[in-house]
């Protein structure tokens, strides 16, 4: 499979999103990255569901949700009315990751979950079947334009080796720092999606910007 580019609208310029939008459309992209934030898993708030709304009206690509919050089963239906493809949650925020997981899929979503950079691959062996993705944090979450944490690759690397032994389908999705520097060691070391904020929407040319990291 040819590797999935995900810009991430955290980094877009809100006062003009749908210009942002319609770049994306346009673009070699393949999905919307969404960061959901609540100011309590993640000491940021980002944007809810209104801005969701508005984004689905128009978003002509799967809309990639990455949820950034405490107890999220309390909200996976409002996202998938909102216009959710995937719905990710993070390992650390579910006291019953099975269950959430499945309550996403029940809903019609693809299922994701999401690792923070101290949560350990192995964790995955028990669920890794269940999911179709794993979103790996090449950063701390909560903002975007950090620096990457190269531990990351080897976390690929393990989550890679994870899924070729138990035949898990999921994808291996990263996020956080990736640039066109450290994009190719990634896909590498196994990532099938690259999720690209500032990368993308920093640089003079966005569109450019994406169809060189889809070109890798
Ligand atoms: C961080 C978010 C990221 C963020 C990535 O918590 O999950 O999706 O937008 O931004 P960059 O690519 O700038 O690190
Ligand atoms: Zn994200």
């Amino acid at each position: 499979m040819n590797h999935l580019i995900a810009p991430s609208l955290l980094s877009a310029d809100f006062l003009t999103l749908e210009k942002d939008i319609d770049m994306v459309n346009a673009s070699e992209a393949d999905w919307f990255h969404l960061d959901v934030m609540d100011g309590m898993f993640v000491p940021n708030i980002s944007f809810g569901f209104p801005v969701i709304e508005k984004i689905a009206q128009i978003a002509r690509k799967p809309l990639d949700v990455h949820l950034m919050i405490v107890d999220p089963d309390r909200y996976i239906e409002r996202y998938k009315k909102a216009g959710a493809t995937i719905i990710s949650v993070h390992y650390e925020a579910c006291d019953h990751l099975h269950r959430t997981i499945h309550a996403i899929q029940d809903l019609g979503c693809k299922a994701g979950v999401v690792l923070n950079p101290h949560t350990s691959v192995p964790l995955l062996e028990d669920i890794i079947r269940d999911v179709d993705l794993i979103l790996i944090m090449s950063v701390n979450p909560g903002f975007g334009g950090q620096k990457f944490i190269e531990h990351s690759i080897l976390k690929i690397e393990r989550l890679k080796a994870l899924i070729s032994a138990t035949g898990s389908h999921a994808l291996i999705e990263v996020d956080g720092g990736v640039d066109l520097e450290n994009a190719p060691r990634l896909l590498k070391a196994g990532a099938d999606v690259l999720v690209a904020g500032s990368t993308i929407f920093s640089s003079s040319d966005p569109a450019g910007t994406i169809r060189k990291l889809k070109n890798i």
